[in-house]
């Protein structure tokens, strides 16, 4: 009896929300198509010019890009630095480069070698690895949705798309060429590349250009449209019970909404939920870019879009499942100075919480109580669930040049 009480409440509560929503889709239709129209605006000024893209040219993205936006991504969130407008050819051109082996020291490692078309542009190890086997320190991320912010990295140390699209080249672990010369040198040596960059940029090859033109290409790998779109532009019938579920979970009790918003399901700020801090050790984070004691051990909220695809999860990769991501949250969370606030709105009792204060805790100076949020195994399998509704499209038209310039 008890149990049908609860689930009658429970079955209300999903009616209301659902009215709730349609209440709301008015405006929300309302939005997208005022959005669509200041996106079409701002996309002329900025001479997007799908249609004369040339035969070869695969620049499905960009077609997208001018478009259609996401719910809630506007003129405002998109980042595309006023002196590298995007144009087909400067796309096809970094979609090259992308793929290219060449641009590694030794021939053998490509961009798209740790960003794999396959893993929605992330990569399937823990670390990834390098020229001559060499293993990097943090898990790779997908570079999906980049479009939508200015900085990048896991602790946002690039301001731009073009500033971070060099570091690798000449990164020990990453592509490994000696010098921004030696690329340039190397790349000017093919004749194919040379004609390319007069054509996008006007001018021989640097290696600005070459950031320039990667960074184009990376703007157009999008991921929008997946079931969770469709669920907040109307159509409510696309989730099933059990993914309906995991999204109030993850409005409410879960609180996930409060990092994972947004039409990228990221704030794109950077919080310490306490990763690495069961190391002697930890990654110090956003803390090198700041210098700042609060940002220690803080990372950039990664985008939940197409997650189901892009495990290891978290900076250091520790996490194979998604169910693992979530049993961490659930009582996991490794307690530590610099946690982050969301992170600690504990359920202690006020005695365990006086325990938790008493001398000797305090002297290991293990931060304050950390959240449990003591997920039923129900719970945890309904995030999931919803969780991988937010499988998009976009990316999945992006793929392996068939050749390369010669
Ligand atoms: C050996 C594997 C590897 C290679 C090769 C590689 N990357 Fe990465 N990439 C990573 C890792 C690991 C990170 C995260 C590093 C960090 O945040 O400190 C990353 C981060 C990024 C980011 C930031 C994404 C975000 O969410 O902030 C972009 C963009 C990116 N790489 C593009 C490229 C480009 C362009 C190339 C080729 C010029 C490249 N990568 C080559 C492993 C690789
Ligand atoms: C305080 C902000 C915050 C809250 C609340 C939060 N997250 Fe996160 N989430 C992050 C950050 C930051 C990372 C990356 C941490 C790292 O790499 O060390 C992350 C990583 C993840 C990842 C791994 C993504 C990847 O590509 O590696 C998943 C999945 C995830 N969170 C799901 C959730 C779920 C589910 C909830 C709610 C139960 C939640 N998060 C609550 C900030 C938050």
């Amino acid at each position: 009896m008890n149990k049908l009480t609860h689930n009658n409440s429970r079955t209300a509560d999903m009616i209301r929300t659902k009215s709730r929503l349609i209440e709301i889709l008015d405006w929300v239709a309302m939005f997208v198509i005022l959005s669509v129209l200041v996106f079409a605006m701002w996309s002329s000024a900025q001479a997007i010019q799908p249609e004369k893209k040339s035969s070869t040219a695969k620049s499905v993205g960009l077609d997208r890009l001018s478009q259609q936006l996401p719910l809630g991504l506007t003129r405002d969130g998109i980042h595309i630095p006023a002196d590298n407008p995007l144009t087909p050819e400067k796309v096809e051109l970094g979609r090259l480069l992308f793929f290219d082996v060449r641009l590694s020291a030794d021939d053998s490692v490509a961009c798209a070698n740790c960003h794999s078309p396959e893993k929605a542009f992330a990569d399937d190890s823990r670390v990834s690895t390098g020229i001559n086997g060499r293993a990097g320190t943090r898990n790779t991320p997908a570079v999906i949705n980049r479009v939508g912010n200015a900085e990048q990295f896991r602790d946002g140390r690039a301001a731009t798309l073009e500033e971070q699209a060099k570091v690798p080249l000449i990164n020990p672990s990453e592509l490994g060429m000696s010098s921004y010369d030696a690329v340039v040198e190397k790349v000017k040596g093919i004749s194919g590349y040379r004609d390319l960059f007069e054509r996008a940029f006007g001018r021989d090859v640097n290696v600005d250009d070459i950031a320039r033109a990667i960074a184009s290409f990376e703007r157009t790998i999008v991921s929008w449209d997946s079931r969770w779109d469709q669920f907040i532009t109307g159509n409510v019938a696309v989730l099933s019970d059990s993914e309906m579920r995991g999204l109030i979970v993850f409005q409410g009790k879960g609180r996930c909404i409060q990092c994972h918003s947004g039409w990228n399901l990221a704030d794109e700020k950077y919080h310490n939920i306490g990763i690495g801090w069961d190391s002697p050790e930890p990654d110090e984070g956003r803390f090198a870019v700041t210098k700042n004691d609060k940002d220690r051990g803080a990372f950039r909220t990664p985008t939940l879009r197409d997650v189901a695809l892009t495990g290891p999860y978290m900076h250091d990769g520790r996490f194979d499942t998604l169910e693992q991501v979530v049993d961490y949250y659930s009582n996991g969370v490794i307690a530590n100075p610099y946690l982050d606030v969301e992170m600690r709105r504990s359920n202690l009792s006020l005695e365990e919480t006086l325990e938790f204060y008493s001398k000797e805790n305090r002297s290991e100076r293990k931060g304050l109580p950390v959240q449990q949020l003591d997920f039923t195994p129900q719970d945890t399998a309904d995030l999931v669930a919803f969780m991988s509704a937010l499988a998009g499209t976009g990316w999945q038209d992006i793929g392996a040049p068939d050749s390369f310039p010669q």
